[in-house]
């Protein structure tokens, strides 16, 4: 049997080495939009015979049926390709929509021409939006969306519902926190990188760490290596079937305390990290409580956002 994972590029990068290091027979398809050509080529050539690579647009139905023609073993989707950015610069609206609303439906469509029953596809926690009560549970209901990005999660999500129902297949939908920590592909163009890693690399950089607002308010966090992880105890679910989601978040943690973490791992590493608090700050709020049906499977993300942070520091300073 065999895996495709649409999407290799930083979560999707970790996903596809912890399934070839596990024996895995991989395809995937990206059109390097927003990941690294080099660590592709570096498991290319680590895992030769058993990982196949179809460069190309994933909103483009030849694409996909090259990636499923390239081995009929195919039994199951990881959906990862993205036009992931909230970054007003990182793309077009119309590539956004292409890559997050078009290509999750010709995939679904491909499943279907090609019998793979099940898809699992990274989303978002940000679908139950900014105001959360003091417990969220997966049955909570969408709330505000500030971008394209994350507003294209609240249809790819009915989308796989409307799949699951009509076609029978399995869509699990893992809402994934903000992800951090050191992977296969690190980026440094600030647009495509999270709160984390780009204070990580400020720090390094000597440049102020600017935090906004929202700064006091909880955020979801997830290590890179537990979103990887979270997206296979997902598939490996067999009691879940149809259209399911799964929160997968390791802490709640204010994005002002991330600023904090950075500074003073930095400092630990002689580096001078200054702060900046941009605008007026909203009031703290307390974390809420988040629950997973992952637990049901006894998958509990452990990974701490002070060891991504350490970690991450050490290969800024370390790398070229
Ligand atoms: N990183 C996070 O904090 C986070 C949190 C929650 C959910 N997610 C979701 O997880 C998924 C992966 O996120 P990521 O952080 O790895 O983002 P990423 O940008 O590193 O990965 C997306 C990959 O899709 C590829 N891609 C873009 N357009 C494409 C196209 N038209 N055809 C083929 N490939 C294309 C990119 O080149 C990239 O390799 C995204 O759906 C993202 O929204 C990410």
């Amino acid at each position: 049997m065999a895996v495709l994972v649409t999407g290799v590029g930083y979560i999707g990068a970790q996903l596809v080495k912890d399934l070839l290091a596990d024996g895995e027979e991989v395809v995937a398809v990206d059109n390097l939009f927003s990941t690294d050509a080099s660590a592709i080529a570096l498991l290319q050539k680590d895992h030769n015979s058993r990982f196949h690579f179809v460069k190309g647009n994933a909103g483009r139905p030849a694409v996909l049926r090259q990636a499923f023609e390239t081995c009929p073993q195919i039994d199951l989707v990881f959906g990862l390709a993205a036009q992931s950015s909230a970054h007003p610069d990182a793309a077009s609206p119309r590539y956004t929509e292409n890559t997050n609303l078009l290509a999750p439906r010709l995939l679904l469509e491909a499943m279907v021409s090609y019998g793979v029953r099940t898809l699992v596809y990274a989303s978002s926690f940000r679908v139950y939006g900014d105001e959360l009560p003091p417990v969220v549970a997966e049955d909570l209901t969408y709330g505000r969306f500030g971008d394209l990005s994350h507003l294209s999660k609240c249809y790819v999500e009915k989308l796989m519902e409307m799949y699951a129902w009509r076609h029978g297949l399995r869509c699990l939908t893992v809402r994934l926190g903000v992800t951090y920590g050191l992977g296969p592909v690190m980026k440094k163009d600030y647009s495509f990188m999270t709160a984390p890693n780009k204070f990580c690399l400020q720090a390094t950089r000597g440049e102020k760490i600017a935090v906004y607002g929202s700064g006091p308010n909880p955020t979801a966090f997830i290590h890179v290596a537990d979103a990887a992880g979270a997206m296979r105890a997902a598939a490996s679910y067999e009691t879940l079937g149809g259209y399911v989601a799964v929160n997968a978040v390791s802490e709640m943690v204010p994005v002002s305390s991330v600023a904090a973490i950075v500074a003073d791992e930095g400092r630990r590493r002689s580096l001078d990290v200054a702060i900046v608090i941009e605008g007026s700050q909203n009031e703290a709020k307390a974390a809420p409580r988040v629950l997973s049906r992952l637990d049901e499977v006894g998958f509990r993300p452990g990974r701490r956002l002070r060891d991504g942070v350490a970690e991450m520091i050490d290969y800024f300073l370390s790398a070229p």
